[in-house]
């Protein structure tokens, strides 16, 4: 980012990821970050510990209101200044389809899905007014691969990488950039990968928020159009156009249960 104010926002900057996010943005000469997520005492101490001007936003993204509410806070508190929209809150609820059916694929879809498009919506035209900026979209290798009783998750990072690169197309002429992030297995609140992580020969698979939080912004300011975080999970995506019989065999045979993970969301 030039030295000139650049105004950047990330969805789900309490934890994970997206305060990762926050942290590595700030470094940037000119940033003025908004934090948004529901846990406020999170997001005011991650403000106040920055060393740039940051404002917070409490909300619920999957509430009717909150893109209104967003929009209306960088209104007010940024002069509808808008250079870098970072969407990255999400979640995981593990249930195969018999269990969990359609309520949770539903609740996937309103809130990894529905509310990044909702809050697109009433964002895009200040990222319009303000290009070149840029969207950054964090995916997953979950939304190129999908395993048992992750389904409902997958649904709806699939869903988002198609609309993902619909909208790189579209904005590209407006000087919008729109990019994505597509992580693979990283410890955070949410995704804690205890499993990974006690056994020696998985731990290795686990990665950190801060090289998701590097990735973004290669991707946002950087101008990539992509990024699988680690990189070399890229792999499991070609597999999957490449091989498919193969990568079906893998996923579903006895190795892939050692990658069976349980969720924050649980
Ligand atoms: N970690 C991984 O292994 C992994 C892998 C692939 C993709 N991802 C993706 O990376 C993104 C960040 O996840 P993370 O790993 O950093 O997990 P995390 O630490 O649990 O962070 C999730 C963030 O989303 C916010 N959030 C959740 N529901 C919300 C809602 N209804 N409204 C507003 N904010 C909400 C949470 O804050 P509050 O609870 O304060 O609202 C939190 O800040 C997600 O989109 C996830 O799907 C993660």
């Amino acid at each position: 980012m030039a030295s000139r104010k650049r105004v950047a926002l990330v969805t789900g900057a309490s934890t994970g990821i997206g305060k990762a996010t926050a942290i590595r943005l700030a470094r940037e000469p000119g940033t003025e970050l908004v934090l948004v997520a529901r846990r406020e005492e999170l997001l005011r101490e991650l403000a106040e510990s920055l060393p740039c001007r940051a404002t917070w936003l409490a909300v619920d993204l999957t509430a009717a209101e909150a893109p209104e509410r967003v929009r209306a806070h960088l209104e007010a508190e940024h002069g509808g200044a808008l250079h870098l929209l970072v969407n990255n809150a999400g979640a995981a609820w593990r249930a195969s389809f018999a269990e969990g059916g359609h309520d949770n694929v539903r609740r996937h879809m309103e809130l990894n899905f529905d509310a990044v498009v909702r809050l697109t919506e009433a964002l895009l035209p200040l990222l319009r007014k303000a290009a070149p900026s840029a969207i950054v979209n964090v995916a997953s290798t979950a939304g190129r691969v999908s395993r048992a009783r992750t389904g409902a998750y997958s649904a709806s990072k699939f869903a988002l990488i198609g609309w993902n690169d619909s909208l790189y197309a579209e904005e590209k002429p407006n000087g919008v950039h729109v990019g994505m992030v597509l992580p693979g297995f990283i410890a955070t609140e949410g995704f804690p990968a205890t499993e990974l992580r006690e056994k020696a020969f998985t731990r290795w698979i686990v990665s950190e928020p801060e090289k998701v939080a590097e990735a973004i912004y290669e991707v946002g300011p950087g101008g990539k159009a992509e990024r699988y975080v680690p990189r070399p999970y890229a792999l499991a995506a070609i597999s999957r156009i490449l091989f498919p019989s193969l990568t079906r065999r893998v996923l579903t045979g006895g190795p892939a249960s050692n990658l069976t993970t349980s969720t924050g969301g649980e």
